[in-house]
């Protein structure tokens, strides 16, 4: 490794304000007199699009393995499998001359209609943080770069470019953070992509508080901040805030603005060497790689449908599936014949080469007749004659596989979703199929939740294929044939209905502002808090087998927060065949300060069983499961009680409950001031003690007020110890004034000067 600081000293201002900036669009500015190379960047996630001119942002990608996209990813709910796609990204990384791969995409799902949420995880964190890391570990143990994007809050593409998120710092650490500070911790990414949107006014790009203060201080990251493309604005301030290196380039203009700030001293020569040092640092870390080569074409692809029929969730099955035995099948849907794989934007990729769904179902028919008509158009026309042709072909077959993908109109990077719908020609198809056909599939190909409230209960069965990858068309056949056994579980919630979701009444914003009033509650935690039926609850699959629970333990019935404890369950396939289930364990607090959901994810396992097999199941749970953060104490808090740990295979199926107890292991400092509520002075275990006279002087000063000596709780039709706990002793104290020995004020001042020892 180069001695960087050295390099730092050797280097002049202007070298130093270039190397800040891209040479183009995916390249840092070599230094050739100095011996530092160029790093080349690109697209991601789900896939290697390296451009073949590094000028250019379109198209003209060289082929690469198209991989399911992250919610198909998510759904697997397997770390290990998402690793290996991590080791195969970076092998065709490294095939494709390319340092670092833009990825992956690490956003909350706060609303269904976010048209990129097909590139991000999950709608809890802990789900997606675990995977993150997992992927980036994958990638970067091949000695190839990752970028853990789009830090922070890029939860719509509405306004992107300039949307502030107004979140409140609770709802950020506990729902909006969590997520990305997994991914640095455990996944320790080369570098960070700042998101394009405000968060609380402040962009992305320039927001020190979260790139400097927590990114950087907090979690401890020691790689470069990268802006998104474009997403800078004032070169200067950007820099201050802690963005390291601007893309994409050239950009002279700001470049020279760098400079010119260093020398009329507006910008300190140290921040911009901290910048340098943290590029310089990757830079020479890529370079320890060697790149070129091949990758196995055929290998990838065999993993693209494997990872592609792991992550498919059999959403409804009256038992029509696996295909057995039929002798006609009618296959409908053009995404049959042209299969959805992909999203639309920069993780845009060109692919090896694609499986064509129709053959593949061919592949495995065996002795059975297929028959296809393509039942919608490529736009949003309403087409009938389509749809009757379908209804003839499903009519004479033994059962129909309707092919369904949300079109690119509807869904991609850039824009949002208008609503949760198919288009009215598909729903028209299935409902007009599955009247006359009632052994009628439906394969999904989507990014994100679609509302089926016309044509669920319509429908023998519905498969969620999400955005599949290039070999998705193998995976449908292996699931629908029942070669794989489908053990994907949802990632986010499916609701019922747009008017359900949580961000329903705060989206898209207006003005510039988009209010996350709905707060902690998003995905499941809205749904629990508010009883809102779902169509499909978070975590949720069938299989082909069944699964049962048993013989729950935790390791210790009464712990310490910092030890944590280990929770242990019994798994065993009761059904026919080999199958996989998703252990999911999550903590539910008896009670607490400040409001907590429900329940939320602090584990999970994927487990592979023969039929009859029985295996152990341990997960372990740390300080942070148990805790929340308090933005009084600016920090995570444990708090002494009883905690639910809730064992089952979805969130709204919980099978198993063991219930712990905690003792915190902290000394939190005494929050109490002039303003703090007699209830707050109780409940402080120093304020109680100090307070102990002064509450009864209150109480005896009330009951005088009553005019009356009789000893009942009330004052004018109050009871008079619930008014008094909502009361400030000072205003209370106040009312009396001329009674006391001294002033109200000094008597809870003195109070406040004992209590916090002064
Ligand atoms: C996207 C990023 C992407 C970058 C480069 C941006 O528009 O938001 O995710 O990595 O372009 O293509």
């Amino acid at each position: 490794m180069a001695d960087i600081n050295a390099l730092i000293e050797k280097m002049t201002l202007e070298e130093k304000a270039a190397l800040c900036t891209g040479a183009s669009s995916w390249t840092t500015t070599p230094i050739e007199r100095l011996g530092i190379p160029e790093m080349l960047v690109s697209d991601g996630p789900h896939g290697v699009r390296r451009l073949a001119d590094v000028n250019s942002l379109g198209s003209d990608s060289l082929p690469a393995t198209a991989f399911p996209t992250a919610s198909a990813l998510a759904s697997t709910w397997d770390v290990d499998l998402v690793r290996e796609l991590g080791e195969a990204l970076g092998e065709e990384a490294i095939a494709l001359n390319v340092d670092v791969l833009l990825g992956p995409g690490n956003n909350m799902k706060r609303t269904p209609l976010c048209g990129r949420n097909f590139e991000y995880f999950s709608e809890d964190p802990f789900l997606a943080g675990e995977l993150a890391a997992s992927l980036i570990n994958g990638i970067q143990s091949k000695g190839v770069g990752t970028s853990l994007k789009h830090y922070a809050a890029n939860n719509q593409e509405y306004q992107r470019f300039m949307m502030s998120a107004t979140i409140d710092e609770r709802t950020l650490r506990e729902i909006y953070l969590p997520a990305f500070e997994t991914a640095v911790k455990k996944g320790k990414p080369w570098t960070v992509m700042c998101a394009y949107n405000k968060i609380n006014g402040t962009y992305g790009s320039e927001n020190r508080e979260l790139l400097t203060d927590i990114l950087k201080g907090e979690w401890g990251f020691d790689g470069l901040v990268v802006s998104d493309w474009g997403a800078v604005h004032d070169r200067v301030a950007a820099l201050k805030a802690g963005l390291d290196w601007q893309m994409p380039g050239p950009r002279e203009m700001e470049v020279q603005a760098v400079i010119e700030a260093v020398r009329n001293g507006s910008l300190p020569e140290v921040q911009l060497n901290e910048a340098v040092h943290r590029i310089l640092n990757i830079v020479f870390k890529a370079a320890e790689t060697p790149k070129g080569g091949t990758f196995d074409v055929e290998a990838h692809h065999a993993l693209a449908r494997k990872i592609s029929a792991e992550s498919v969730v059999l959403l409804k099955n009256d038992g029509v599936l696996p295909l057995t035995n039929h002798q006609h099948i009618a296959v409908i849907g053009r995404s049959a014949r042209e299969a959805h794989f992909q999203g639309g934007g920069s993780s845009h990729i060109n692919p090896t080469k694609v499986s064509v769904p129709y053959k593949e179902l061919q592949g495995l028919a065996g002795n059975a007749e297929l028959t296809y008509a393509e039942g919608y158009p490529k736009d949003d026309s309403y087409q009938p004659a389509m749809i009757d042709e379908a209804v003839k072909l499903a009519q004479g077959a033994d059962v129909a596989l309707l092919y369904i993908a949300l079109p690119s109109f509807k869904e991609a990077e850039g824009y949002d979703r208008p609503d949760l719908d198919l288009t009215e020609q598909q729903v028209a198809l299935i409902k007009a199929v599955s009247k006359v056909q009632p052994k009628t599939v439906v394969v999904l190909n989507n990014g994100a939740p679609v509302d089926m409230r016309a044509w669920i209960g319509d429908v023998a069965a519905v498969v969620e294929c999400w955005m599949m990858g290039q070999a998705g068309g193998g995976a449908i056949a292996d699931v629908l044939f029942g070669k794989v056994n489908p053990s994907g579980r949802l990632a986010e919630t499916f609701p019922m209905r747009l008017a359900d979701t949580p961000a329903y009444t705060n989206y898209p914003g207006e003005n510039g502002e988009v209010r996350y009033g709905e707060g902690l509650f998003i995905g499941y935690r809205w749904y629990d808090a508010r009883e809102i039926p779902v169509q499909f609850p978070f975590g949720f699959g069938l299989s082909y087998t069944t699964f049962k629970f048993s013989n729950p333990k935790v390791s210790s019935k009464q712990f310490k927060d910092t030890d944590g404890i280990t929770v242990s369950v019994d798994e065993t396939n009761t059904g026919k065949v080999a199958g996989k289930e998703v252990v999911q364990v999550y903590v539910h607090d008896h009670k607490s300060k400040l409001v907590r959901p429900q329940k939320e994810l602090k584990g999970f396992a994927k487990v592979e069983l023969q039929p009859g097999e029985t295996k152990t199941v341990t997960i372990a749970l740390d300080f942070r499961s148990f805790a929340y953060y308090d933005p009084a104490y600016k920090q995570w808090v444990t708090e002494d009680g009883d905690f639910d740990i809730l064992i089952g295979s979805s969130s709204a199926d919980i099978c198993l409950t063991e219930t712990v107890t905690l003792a915190s292991s902290l000394t939190l400092p005494v929050l109490l001031n002039r303003e703090s509520t007699i209830r707050d002075w109780q409940n402080d275990p120093k304020g109680r003690e100090i307070f102990r006279s002064t509450y009864e002087l209150a109480e005896r000063l009330m009951r005088s007020d009553k005019g009356d000596d009789s000893e009942d709780d009330s004052f004018i039709g109050m009871d008079i110890t619930k008014f008094l706990e909502e009361m400030p002793p000072l205003s209370i104290l106040r009312f009396h004034e001329s009674k006391l020995p001294k002033s109200a004020d000094e008597i809870v001042d003195d109070l406040l000067k004992e209590v916090h020892g002064k």
